[in-house]
């Protein structure tokens, strides 16, 4: 795998998109960012004691029904890395990763369609690891935060790198989901209610009970502070 380190970009997503044409698999890590991107739109903090790093990684025959498995192997990367420092991370679907509660890294997939087949994928990933997360207002958190120990970010960065290029499976990703059975806030376009979760399918859609109904969601916001 080609690693390539910058000091500053505007956002890694971004800078990473001018080896689309080459067709081979690169890693693109930044020490910080001075427009990290967010998901729906909104902006990343990247300030120096993350990691900020986006893979892109090519498929020769991926419908793109399976995209959510890029987003799974995403999340299990980033959890595999919480773990190997001794902590115990949680998914909260579809792939943010919490510790206690607080988010500890963001994660934005941009894929590149050919016809009905990802061709590409850009995984964009954000780990706090002893950046100031305080600004965030207490729901994010952050490697060093959790353990107490101030972590280096070239092996928070380098752990991160290895279980990205490493298999994993939809066990492995379910075994980070602890939120299942219990109420939780559903947020769906401008409609709010409470659901419980029961399940979440191989296709990534997210099996909820809402008044005795059941159904599946592809897409929401859920909150697990009720
Ligand atoms: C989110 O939680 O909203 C997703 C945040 C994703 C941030 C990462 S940092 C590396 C990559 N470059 C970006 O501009 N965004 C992603």
């Amino acid at each position: 795998m080609r690693i390539k380190e910058v000091v500053e970009t505007s956002s890694t997503n971004d800078e990473i998109k001018r080896y689309l044409e080459g067709g081979e698999d690169i890693i693109l890590s930044a020490r910080r960012q001075t427009g990290g991107k967010g998901t729906k739109g909104r902006s990343f903090l990247s300030e120096e004691g993350g990691v900020y790093l986006s893979a892109l990684f090519f498929y020769d025959n991926l419908p793109a029904a399976r995209a959510f498995e890029i987003m799974a192997h995403a999340a299990v990367a980033v959890c595999r890395t919480a773990v190997s420092f001794g902590l115990e991370p949680e998914i909260k679907w579809p792939n943010d990763v919490l510790v206690r509660g607080k988010k500890l890294a963001g994660i934005l997939i941009e894929n590149e369609l050919r016809g009905e087949k990802i061709r590409a994928s850009i995984i964009g990933i954000g780990l706090n690891v002893q950046n100031d997360v305080s600004a965030l207002g207490g729901i994010a958190t952050s490697l060093s935060a959790e353990t107490g120990k101030k972590i280096s970010v070239e092996a928070a960065r380098d752990e991160l790198i290895k279980n990205l290029c490493h298999k994993d499976s939809f066990s492995e990703y379910l075994s980070f989901v602890r939120f299942l059975g219990r109420d939780v806030l559903v947020t769906e376009g401008a409609r709010q209610y409470t659901a419980v979760p029961l399940r979440i399918l191989p296709d990534g859609r997210l099996e909820i009970r809402e008044n005795g109904a059941v159904r599946a969601l592809s897409s929401a916001e859920i909150s697990l502070k009720l």
